[in-house]
């Protein structure tokens, strides 16, 4: 299969990490000492099948060996994706570029472009150990969970120092773009919640495994989205055993993305899937207000979505003043309340307070039912629910003004805007003033 596995890139175990936090592609704080040696890795990650007790770390040869991944040469991934012409290129992350490529659906050997089946082509950078280790920590968890949540890796390639995934194509691409794209249509209100509940699941079944995973990565830019918006997570090369026995967390290195990482986490390097929890409350802040986790471009006290959010998330009276000004008011404020109150619980600076995510997915899907959905009847011109079209119809009314740009004394939402979306008029609530 022209398949190098034996090649492995060569590694310094003590090489320091490259943190995403901070920025994506920051280089590792001691490049030097990545090896370019020839001793082969034989660093081990622990797999989730084995033991609850104690799981039993699997060399790199036996995660490689997966039943249900193909092995890919360099050349087949090549001729898959038209040498990695920039035309094919559909995505760039912190590691590396994202091709899209063909293969035959039965034999999964190169088609030609156009025919057979989509596949999405991660080419990682040559990073060293921690590229290295991350590629190898994907291959291990995609290699063995499944679930309609998860994205589908369909295999890999090792080959030098090339390091590559090929996935399951996801034609609406990451929610990141969805929310925050310049020209992208804005996801209706019935599309955010399908999104959240997708991704929610996705998350819920990696806590509830029988040998717990932390996916410590959870963010928009690592969920994707299928033709129908079904939410499936990418991404699991920072994911970590959960604790066993009675600990309720892991000591590990810090690693994640800034805007995202639970603050106990942050300071203290222990890892829990409270972690996780927090991060999903931030998505489901992205989600409801159209901001990013962190956005540098923004007023320092605006900076950061958790801080910026939090005071208007349990107040019917506010909260329409942080709303994504995309939706155009066309939200019920019922359902909108009450997500606001999930990602409330979810970004409690106290970890054991936040709720499981086996919870949150039950919540949010009660949020489906019609009683939380109900726009003011004047301006519901389109289906909250529809769960097939990306776009909302253009609003007969004048959208919100930019979260972006409320200052400190920002200005409260048109009058015909909040009652649009189901709250009440500045004039009843006492506390509309945004301090
Ligand atoms: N399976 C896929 N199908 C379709 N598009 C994909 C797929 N995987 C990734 N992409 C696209 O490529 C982009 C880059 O993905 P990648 O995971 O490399 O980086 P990222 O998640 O944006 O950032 P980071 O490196 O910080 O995780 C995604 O945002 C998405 O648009
Ligand atoms: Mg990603």
């Amino acid at each position: 299969m022209g398949n190098c596995m034996d090649k492995a890139v060569p590694v310094d175990h003590n090489t320091s990490y490259q943190s995403k936090l901070g920025s994506k592609s920051i280089s590792s704080s001691n490049p030097s000492t990545v090896k370019s040696g020839s001793t082969r890795s034989t660093w081990t990650v622990a797999s989730y099948k084995d033991s609850r007790e104690h799981p039993t770390p699997r060399t790199e040869g036996e995660i490689l060996s997966s039943p249900n991944l193909k092995a890919f040469s360099l050349g087949d991934l090549k001729s898959a994706s038209k040498n990695f012409r920039s035309d094919s290129r559909i995505g760039e992350g912190g590691f590396g570029y994202v091709f899209k490529g063909w293969i035959d659906e039965q034999t999964l050997a190169p088609s030609k472009p156009g025919s057979g089946m989509v596949v999405a082509i991660k080419k990682l950078k040559p990073e060293g150990f921690q590229g290295h280790k991350e590629w190898l920590t994907e291959v291990d968890y995609l290699g063995q969970l499944h679930h309609q949540n998860l994205v589908k890796l369909i295999g890999y390639c090792s080959d030098g120092d090339n390091r590559l995934l090929v996935y399951e194509y996801m034609p609406k691409g990451s929610l990141e773009n969805h929310l925050f794209r310049r020209g992208a249509d804005p996801l209706p209100w019935g599309i955010r919640l399908k999104v959240a509940i997708g991704a929610a699941r996705g998350l819920s079944f990696l806590h509830d495994a029988e040998n717990q995973v932390i996916y410590r990565d959870f963010k928009a830019s690592n969920i994707l989205l299928d033709m129908e918006f079904n939410a499936k997570l990418s991404d699991f090369g920072l994911a970590k055993a959960g604790p066993t026995g009675d600990r309720t967390h892991v000591s590990t290195q810090v690693m994640g993305t800034r805007g995202y990482a639970a603050p106990e986490y942050v300071a203290t390097g222990r890892l829990s899937v409270k972690a996780d929890v927090y991060s999903f409350g931030v998505v489901l802040l992205e989600l409801l207000t159209g901001r990013r986790a962190l956005d540098k471009s923004k007023p320092v006290s605006e900076q950061n979505l958790v801080d910026w959010a939090r005071p208007y998330l349990g107040d019917k009276c506010r909260l329409y003043r942080i709303m994504d000004s995309k939706l155009g008011g066309q939200y019920p404020k019922k359902g909108a309340h009450a997500v606001a109150g999930i990602a409330l619980q979810c970004i409690r600076n106290e970890g054991k307070m936040r709720p499981a995510m086996s919870e949150v997915v039950e919540k949010l899907e009660q949020l489906q039912d019609p009683k939380y959905n109900i726009v003011a009847p004047q301006v519901n011109t389109w289906q909250t629910s529809s769960s097939s079209s990306g776009s909302v119809p253009r609003s007969p009314m004048k959208a919100q003004p930019s979260p972006r740009r409320l200052s400190g004394s920002a200005s409260p939402l048109p009058a015909a805007a909040a009652a649009a979306a189901g709250f009440p008029l500045p004039g009843s609530c006492r506390t509309e003033q945004v301090h």
